[in-house]
């Protein structure tokens, strides 16, 4: 399992202090998501990259659209310096299908991701949009994704093993919503600890607040990695 860390600061310099900070951590992913990515656009993903080289790189923009325009969109996500990105299950088999044909033909190979059902959502709030379970909805869309060539699946830990079990071991799951400390109170609501993700195979991590509004982030993330490890 790895820890990809949400760069979702107040500021550009905020997240590049971050980076530096994180420089030492091996194995480390950054997630680069819509508040950054608009704020200081994919300067920043070279900014990352030149302080830390090693870091993998997670655009997290999520992209719904026209099967057309994500192709195309999805077609430049490719030229730049970055190893995942996502767009939403919901833009259905056909968008999948285009995008995944679209990065294949650009020379870097980023991993795609689907998002599921965002974690902020409880079955009751999922259902007035999506017109049915998370779980019975997450079996559609992992079958599409799987099928349309999507290397994984954003998702909460808690659909983890399922999504697997639709698809393939070798699908990869992606688990934002992770609580570190218990008393977090935020608008996550399908939330689970790290022995949660770890024993619902969980395949990466993704934790923002509890690292970068720690007084002290490196520690958080030195003790996530030891618990990963352990
Ligand atoms: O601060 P927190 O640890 O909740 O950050 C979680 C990150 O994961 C945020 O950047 C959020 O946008 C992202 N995310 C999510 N749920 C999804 C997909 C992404 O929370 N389904």
């Amino acid at each position: 399992m790895k820890l990809c860390v949400a760069l979702d600061m107040e500021s550009k310099d905020d997240n590049l202090a971050l980076v530096k900070e994180l420089k030492s951590i091996e194995d480390l992913w950054l997630k680069v998501g819509l508040r950054s990515y608009i704020r200081d656009g994919h300067k920043l993903i070279e900014d990352i990259k030149s302080i830390n080289s090693n870091a993998k790189i997670f655009l997290d923009l999520k992209l719904y659209d026209i099967p057309n325009t994500m192709a195309n969109s999805a077609s430049e996500i490719a030229k730049l310096p970055i190893d995942m990105f996502n767009i939403h299950a919901s833009s259905g088999s056909k968008a999948i299908n285009y995008v995944k044909e679209a990065i294949d033909k650009e020379s870097n190979n980023p991993l795609l991701f689907t998002v599921s059902a965002l974690t902020s959502f409880d079955d009751d709030s999922f259902k007035k949009i999506y017109g049915d379970s998370i779980k019975n909805k997450i079996k559609y869309f992992s079958k599409i994704s799987y099928e349309n060539g999507a290397d994984g699946m954003v998702c909460s830990v808690w659909e983890s093993k399922m999504i697997k079990e639709n698809t393939n071991n070798s699908f990869l799951t992606l688990t934002p919503g992770i609580k570190i400390d218990r008393d977090r109170k935020d608008d996550q609501k399908r939330v689970a600890d790290i022995n949660n993700a770890k024993n619902e195979l969980s395949d990466f991590i993704v934790v923002g607040r509890p690292i970068y509004q720690a007084e002290n982030p490196i520690e958080v993330v030195k003790k996530i990695m030891k618990k990963i490890k352990d």
